[in-house]
């Protein structure tokens, strides 16, 4: 297990979690990492640290460098465990290490860990010399949780930003230009859309105090680290945060007999009709975190469930309920499904996609099985609407 450079004394000193195929409900296929940073200087640091079964791991990387039990400051720049994870057995080694930290950051420790360490608190502004580095630190609330904070290593230029910039993606190469971009765009995207987008104002002020600083490096928490592509994730970002999308059509749907899916596909000519691209997401075969993905960059969202039991297919539910917390903006939604008798599931959905904030096409329902006549009319409904 061996630490990859990254400037002169700053190394990389991560975790791979190759297997990891769910991140709390994320479909993450190909894995993630876990990025911990360590900087050799008078006072030795470490950024962060690893999920706990990784801890092993980054001890081997370190030892490569320097002994652990020598660290000065471990910075927490995020509590959740994915990051703080390593944290109580490192300290068990490091026995004189102070934990930099916002203070949000200090107390959800303390939730998490029960325990009292050497704790040192900085706020947005504030500077810890290390010797010939300083650090810098940006508090950034809710990017992803309150506690959250980068920190900036000013004579290197390295922003280490933490979940912001991140991908679940697991390899063995260490920066944007050693692996296929297309990928880590895509991973990138998928990961801002199922666990940084409902954050866009935080985002916006992050960027924008983030912003002033000179950047070679952005050494996020997950996945590749970035110093080649770094205007094009930052443009990506921005727009992601204020809600731009594209002419876009996302088409989600479940069905029992085949109707509802029928529905779909005149939905998805209506479009093609008027040459918007469209995205069919069946959630037999899609997984809800991969159709966030595609949301996040669709102007039109529709929904479409049969009635079960008075109510939407739970299928459904789920994805609604997962898109809603998640909180896309400024979209336009559709509701439809085929149903029996009583047709409660498409005002169901309709009312999410309402809640959603979305503005609404006119819902489609039709009872039982479709005839071509009927699809042909909602495929015109469609292209007119738009
Ligand atoms: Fe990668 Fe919010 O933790």
């Amino acid at each position: 297990m061996q630490p990859v450079k990254i400037k002169e004394g700053i190394y990389w000193v991560g975790g791979i979690d190759w297997d990891l195929r769910n991140f709390h409900g994320y479909l993450t296929q190909r894995g993630s990492t876990y990025n911990a940073y360590l900087i050799i200087d008078e006072k030795i640091t470490l950024i962060d640290t690893v999920k706990h079964y990784l801890y092993d791991e980054m001890i081997e990387r370190i030892s490569q460098v320097v002994d652990p039990a020598k660290i000065d400051y471990v910075v927490s720049n995020h509590v959740e465990m994915d990051h703080s994870g390593g944290l109580p057995k490192l300290l068990e080694l490091a026995k004189n290490a102070t934990v930099v930290t916002s203070a949000k950051g200090e107390s959800g420790l303390k939730a998490h860990y029960k325990t009292e360490w050497n704790f040192k608190t900085v706020k947005s502004g504030d500077s810890l010399n290390l010797g010939s580095k300083n650090l810098q630190f940006l508090l950034t609330p809710m990017v992803h949780w309150p506690d959250n904070m980068m920190s900036y290593l000013v004579e290197d230029k390295i922003l280490f930003s933490n979940d912001a910039f991140g991908q679940h993606l697991a390899t063995s190469e260490r920066f944007d230009d050693q692996y296929p971009l297309g990928i880590i765009k895509e991973e990138a995207a998928k990961y801002y859309a199922n666990i940084v987008l409902p954050y866009g104002p935080q985002v916006i002020k992050a960027l924008e105090s983030a912003s002033k600083f000179d950047i070679d490096i952005i050494a996020s928490s997950h996945g590749i680290i970035w110093r080649s592509h770094i205007p094009e994730i930052i443009e990506e970002y921005k727009k992601w945060a204020a809600n731009e999308f594209e002419d876009k059509a996302v088409i989600v749907y479940d069905t029992m007999w085949g109707s509802t899916a029928e529905i779909a596909t005149a939905i998805q000519r209506g479009f093609e009709n008027k040459n918007i691209n469209t995205r069919m997401m069946n959630l037999d075969v899609n997984h809800i975190s991969d159709i966030m993905t595609e949301v996040l960059t669709a102007k039109y969202i529709c929904v479409g469930s049969p009635t079960i039991n008075n109510n939407m297919l739970p299928s459904i539910a789920s994805f609604l309920t997962y898109m809603k917390g998640l909180s896309p903006k400024k979209r336009t939604g559709l509701a439809f499904g085929s149903y029996g008798w009583g047709g409660q599931s498409i005002g169901q959905v309709e009312e999410v996609l309402s809640d959603c904030g979305f503005e609404l096409m006119e819902k489609v329902k039709v009872q039982y099985v479709p005839e071509e006549e009927n699809l042909q009319k909602i495929s015109k409904q469609i292209s007119k609407s738009i």
